[in-house]
């Protein structure tokens, strides 16, 4: 448990540019900043950071919130995880008491298995480093093939131990659950039962997430031992951790030089990356061997929009990988390929040059892909004109997805000239590819929803295990470059607002007394969630006579009590609530607790009624310059207050209405006695509440 203090410390010192900069790179846009949505597959940037109200917000999927909120999204943490985050980075000391047994056990899975992975990592790393077999063989493995200690740390290499359950036994030993040992894949148990370790006799390569958390292991053979016996790499299974399409080697080491250099090297493998670390290109990333997925091309664009692929292949290598490139294209990122000298990886030439020379060659030797392929494949047809206009219809394809007018138009001048082509045959071409595609995405979304992905649930645990991909929704399609108008908390949250209430949109019908009471209801709360903990007014108190503060949150529970309400919709109502029984904490604040709130939805809400421009200032006193609200606080309450119980009064009596003018009340004289004399109350609070609108008494 982390205690009150330290968590408000956590959430005044949490600075939300700060903290969406770690994995999204972001560029000013008027008093905002704006980047590509990690939340969803987000090619123009829909996602806004707003410093001075500390939150984020992607326009398009709606995905945001507070710093905490952003992390627990973005890092499937829970809320205390989220907050633990963040106290690290601002170097914020918590002080917990160690878990109980039975917390442990309850740790949600994912949680479990990186703390599984963690003591792994550090597992592997101690056998290397402090036992006779660690240096022989692992470290002596690693300095062999050129790997600089310092490097050999930084990517926390290790060993795996030449036994059959060396890790296993540790693990038991040190009383991490088998369950979880079998899950992360570090372990396997065969089917007579018998456990051993995945990665003996391995050197290891840790696979770190974007934030450095390790999901997952790929284990080496030592060439000496095994040549030819055995698979090269053993690597992790999939997890509700680990999915090798959704992760990049290297890239929690590469992030900020990638951001620096604007750009970043894609390359094969762990040992390709370790290599160019060595020569000073940080900058680097490695897909693990297969193609590039979705994934990992957004993952690579949130920090820039330029890629350079490396290969050691040949130009067959090359075409193979073509698809993989025009995802890239269509991404909107600008490619570059580098080709190195015959029979050269990024290890082994790296191993033949200075870091200098290395350097100068990379920056020498890149080439745009379309230019690229494009004299490829000229190479290729040699006047074949069959060939030829194979050759053409490959490199419109290519073009074709550029999303970026003018990028591609550029393109398309370029390769005509390079084919000797008039650029209009190429300008035809491309439009005819261009609205195919638009033809086929349009029969996408035409397909029943139920065939589409859906997004993936809110909170909760089991959300970890979602894929991040949030569909698009549909007004995203249109112009790629209008800018919308950003109000953070006005725009979108309005809409979300009367969704999640429930509230049906349109107007009129049965029930458009419960819309009054409820948008009358929602005044209130956000009165609350804005000055909650403020002093209104003074008020006597009854006993002694003594002028005693009343706060905000105070003064609307008391009304309510007062006509035995409560709020009508749960979510008020618990906002209410926690607002008083938080009160009296130290330096306790109702806006920063509501929207830092572990439960998402209160946090949405309190932060889209935060921030809502559209206030009672607007409403009350058009054209009128006027006090800030918080000064203002003991006149709007109550009014406020009035006009929330005018609405039910109304409500009630409308009701009571219905049911005296049923013809089958005549029969029951009885009853319609009672629902007259009810009706007649009421209307008596009625006429008083509504007497009570030009009053400013606080009873
Ligand atoms: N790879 C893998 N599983 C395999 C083979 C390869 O996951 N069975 C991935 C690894 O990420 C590896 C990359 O593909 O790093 C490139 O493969 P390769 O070039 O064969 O391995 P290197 O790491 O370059 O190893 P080395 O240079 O020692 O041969
Ligand atoms: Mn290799």
């Amino acid at each position: 448990m982390i205690d009150r203090q330290t968590v408000d410390r956590i959430l005044d010192a949490a600075n939300i540019v700060d903290v969406v900069s770690d994995f999204v790179t972001l560029k000013r846009a008027g008093t905002n900043l704006k980047g590509l949505c990690p939340f969803h597959d987000d090619r123009t940037p829909s996602f806004m950071v707003s410093p001075s109200k500390n939150i984020c917000k992607c326009f398009a999927c709606g995905e945001g919130g507070t710093p905490v909120h952003f992390i627990m999204k973005h890092e499937q943490l829970s809320y205390p995880d989220a907050l633990r985050y963040l106290a690290k980075k601002y170097h914020i000391e918590i002080k917990e008491r160690e878990q109980t047994e039975e917390e442990k056990a309850e740790q949600s899975e994912r949680e479990s298995l990186f703390v599984v992975n963690e003591w792994a990592n550090e597992w592997f790393q101690k056998q290397m480093y402090d036992t006779v077999d660690g240096r022989a063989v692992g470290l002596a493995y690693f300095r062999q093939r050129g790997f600089r200690d310092d490097l050999i740390k930084k990517f926390q290499l290790g060993f795996c131990p030449d036994k059959y359950d060396a890790q296993w036994q540790a693990a038991k030993a040190e009383g991490y659950n088998e369950d979880y040992v079998l899950k992360t894949g570090l372990c396997i148990r065969n089917e007579q039962g018998k456990t051993y370790d995945r990665f003996r006799n391995r050197v290891i390569f840790p696979i770190h997430t974007i934030s450095g958390k390790v999901v997952g292991f790929g284990g080496r053979v030592l060439d000496s031992r095994t040549k030819g016996v055995s698979i090269k790499y053993q690597n992790s299974p999939e997890s509700s951790i680990y999915s090798k399409k959704r992760e990049l080697y290297g890239l929690f080491f590469a992030k900020k030089a990638i951001v620096k250099e604007d750009l970043c090297y894609l390359v094969e493998g762990y040992t390709d990356v370790m290599a160019m670390h060595q020569q000073g290109v940080e900058n680097v990333v490695a897909s693990s061997g297969t193609a590039l997925t979705h994934e990992q091309i957004r993952l690579i664009h949130r920090f820039t929009e330029n890629i350079t692929v490396i290969y050691d292949g040949d130009a067959a290598g090359i075409k193979a990988s073509q698809r993989g490139i025009d995802m890239l294209l269509a991404e909107g990122m600008t490619v570059r390929l580098l080709l190195l000298p015959d029979g050269d990886d990024p290890d082994s030439f790296a191993r033949k040059h200075t870091a200098t020379e290395y350097q100068e060659y990379l920056k020498e030797h890149q080439v745009d892909f379309i230019r690229f392929k494009t004299d490829l494949l000229l190479n290729e047809a040699k006047g074949d004109p069959i060939k030829l206009s194979r050759l053409v219809n490959n490199i419109v394809d290519s073009l074709a997805v550029i999303p970026d007018e003018i990028t591609r138009t550029f393109y398309i001048k370029e390769t005509s000239q390079m084919l000797s082509l008039e650029e209009r045959i190429i300008t035809t071409a491309v439009v005819k590819v261009r609205k195919k595609m638009r033809e086929e995405k349009q029969r996408e979304k035409e397909r029943p929803t139920n065939e589409r992905p859906t997004p993936s649930p809110e909170g909760g645990e089991e959300a970890g295990a979602q894929p991040v991909d949030i569909p698009v929704p549909d007004y995203q399609g249109g112009d790629a470059d209008a800018e919308p108008a950003i109000e953070i908390g006005s725009l979108p949250l309005r809409g979300d607002l009367e969704g999640s209430l429930g509230v049906p949109a349109g107007r009129g019908g049965s029930s458009s007394f419960d819309e009054k009471i409820v948008q009358a209801e929602v005044l209130l709360v956000q009165q609350l969630i804005r000055h909650g903990e403020k002093v209104m007014c003074d008020v006597e108190d009854e006993e002694t006579g003594e002028p005693h503060p009343l706060k905000v949150a105070e003064f609307i529970s008391f009304s309510l009590e007062q006509d035995a309400l409560h709020m009508i919709l749960p979510i008020h109502q618990r906002i209410l609530q926690e607002a008083l029984t938080h009160l009296d904490d130290e330096g306790f604040q109702c806006t920063r607790y509501f929207e830092n709130h572990s439960d998402n939805d209160v946090a949405t809400l309190a932060i889209s009624l935060a921030h809502d421009p559209e206030t009672l200032s607007k409403v009350h006193s058009k054209g009128l310059t006027i006090p800030p609200e918080e000064e203002r606080l003991a006149e709007l309450l109550p009014h406020l207050m009035t006009d929330y119980k005018l609405a039910i009064v109304k409500k009630t009596l409308s009701g009571l209405r219905l049911q005296i003018a049923d013809p089958a009340m005549k029969v029951n004289k009885e009853r319609f006695n009672l629902l007259m004399q009810e009706f007649l109350n009421t209307s008596r609070s009625l006429q008083e509440l509504s007497k009570q609108c030009g009053d400013r008494v606080i009873s």
